[in-house]
């Protein structure tokens, strides 16, 4: 395995990967790396012989009050677990000089509308933040294909619009949600759970399940959805809830009544970490 730093060492050895044939996967991340990630490493695997995993704290998509300072880091660490996963390339810029060689980008990605619902409501200029990094990145690798996972539902539903409107030409392949035994999406921001939070951290996806299991016995109304959903949320006094929402896969607008295959999605603070989680009615 590879690692590089520079845009330099990258292109030399996406070179070499290229010239021993076959396409190239890109998993993009911040690092501090689960098994969600590496959930990814393995469907990138799956679908290309080459598979490069990117590892940048990305500046631009953190608000002025949010954890970019506090996000977790270990490079080591994480390059050891790439290397255990078969990743051929690890590409760490060495500092956010290297994505952003002209300070920040004077033009950036527009989100749209669909950006401004969910998490975009409570995080301005979040997914413009996330959709310029990734369209860099789809710039600088050049992948055949670039692997995300659907926990952060809004932003891949955002991507693959985005490399769809733009004719980025990249495929896009997503990874089911990864999680805890107990039920809690795995997340880099999880370490920063006190043992009494993380022991009420479960409440979104317990929630989501009510919901699932309303829906299964037919309830179609989305506020008895969303109060079964809420029930359990705020059963825990540790949880604040920030939203919860069933939107159409598609469009990200609420449904009500609410067909087969809307999903339910939520955000709560457990403490100092936002958590959020998501599921599929059916
Ligand atoms: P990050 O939060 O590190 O996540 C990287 C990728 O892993 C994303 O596609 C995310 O959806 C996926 N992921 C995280 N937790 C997961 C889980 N429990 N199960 C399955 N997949 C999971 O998302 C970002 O970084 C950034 O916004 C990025 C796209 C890299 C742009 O900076």
């Amino acid at each position: 395995m590879k690692l590089a730093r520079t845009r330099d060492e990258l292109a030399g050895a996406l070179g070499e990967l290229r010239r021993s044939g076959g396409d190239v996967a890109l998993v993009p991340t911040m690092g501090y790396l689960h098994e969600g990630h590496l959930s990814l490493v393995d469907l990138a695997r799956e679908r290309a012989r080459a598979t490069v995993l990117s590892i940048f704290v990305n500046p631009t998509q953190f608000g002025p009050d949010e954890d970019f300072v506090t996000y977790p880091r270990d490079l080591e660490r994480d390059v050891e677990k790439a290397r255990e996963r078969g990743v051929h390339l690890v590409f760490a810029p060495r500092d956010a000089g290297v994505v952003y060689p002209d300070g920040e980008p004077r033009i950036t990605v527009d989100p749209g509308p669909m950006a401004e619902r969910l998490c975009g409501a409570h995080r301005p200029g979040h997914f413009r933040g996330v959709l310029t990094v990734v369209a860099k990145l789809l710039g600088l690798a050049r992948p055949d294909v670039a692997v995300f996972g659907r926990k952060d539902f809004q932003q891949a539903v955002l991507i693959r619009r985005m490399v769809s409107d733009l004719e980025l030409g990249t495929e896009i392949a997503l990874g089911a949600v990864v999680r805890e035994e107990d039920g809690l999406a795995m997340s880099s921001r999880n370490v920063h759970l006190s043992p009494d939070e993380r022991a009420q951290a479960n409440g979104l996806h317990a929630g989501l399940r009510a919901a699932r299991h309303a829906f299964g016995s037919g309830e179609r109304e989305a506020a008895a959805l969303l109060e079964a959903l809420r029930d359990e949320v705020e059963a825990r006094p540790l949880l604040a809830l920030q939203y919860a929402e069933i939107v159409d896969p598609g469009s990200l607008a609420p449904v009500d009544p609410v067909p087969e295959g809307s999903v339910a999605a939520v955000a709560a603070y457990c403490g100092g970490v936002r958590l959020i989680d998501n599921t599929v009615l059916e």
